[in-house]
């Protein structure tokens, strides 16, 4: 079957507090993050079809660093889940195709860990994410940030990206989310609200989300051990 891909890359990121949304600030070779993540996932899969999900007023935005032929883009939505559920409305996929939904704020994804996520994805019937798990002590805050308890860590984990679903489950678990008006932040969680578990596949460490400013150099120092 199809592989598809869908790239969320319509988001502001304000915590960065830049001039310019994080997709867009440069990385190693000076080229922005999204190039990167971009170029990455081409050379994992370089017949998929890519939707890219992209804001109505994006002035940064070129079709220069997009290295598919196949792609097309789609307006993003006010949430992360509403540019996903645009990607897969306006994408002609059959029931049975696998789509790999990845934020493209996670520059530093590895062929290895891309390449098993695929195979789960396919394999498993409710889908699969890639997903860490927590090393540290998880603590409960109350409101005046006073460590009210500890959370057991066991069985705990980190939900990163690529997450990756057949079609027909995907589109039917977001759309049920935003009718019920769940709270989704992830794919895999509107899975598991129709009583699906996708399965978790251990991913890399340095799988990391640019978020802050801090993680530019962070991501460029991980890309430059990987290449090592
Ligand atoms: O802001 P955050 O890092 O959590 O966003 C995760 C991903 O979702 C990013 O790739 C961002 O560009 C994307 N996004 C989107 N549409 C939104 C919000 C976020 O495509 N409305």
């Amino acid at each position: 079957s199809q592989t598809w891909l869908v790239v969320p890359a319509a988001g502001q990121g304000r915590r960065m507090g830049a001039d310019k949304p994080k997709q867009y600030l440069p990385l190693a070779d000076q080229q922005p993050v999204l190039a990167h993540t971009l170029a990455r996932l081409h050379r994992a899969f370089p017949n998929a079809r890519l939707v890219l999900c992209l804001d109505v007023d994006d002035h940064w935005f070129s079709p220069r660093w997009v290295p598919f032929t196949d792609w097309q883009r789609v307006a993003g939505g006010s949430e992360r889940m509403d540019s996903v559920l645009n990607a897969l409305h306006a994408m002609a996929a059959q029931d049975g195709d696998v789509v790999l939904v990845h934020d493209v704020a996670r520059p530093c994804i590895t062929q290895g860990d891309l390449q098993a996520l695929h195979h789960a994805a396919a394999t498993h019937p409710a889908g699969a994410l890639l997903a860490m798990p927590v090393a540290d002590t998880m603590k409960r805050a109350d409101k005046n940030c006073l460590s009210a308890r500890t959370e057991p860590r066991d069985g705990l984990w980190h939900a990163l990206t690529p997450q990756g679903f057949r079609y027909a489950l995907l589109r039917r678990a977001l759309e049920t989310a935003r009718q019920l008006q769940t709270l989704v932040t992830d794919e895999a969680s509107a899975v598991e609200a129709l009583g699906e578990s996708p399965q978790l596949v251990s991913g890399r460490r340095d799988n990391l989300k640019i978020t802050h400013p801090d993680d530019l150099a962070l991501a460029a120092a991980i890309m430059a051990s990987q290449a090592a």
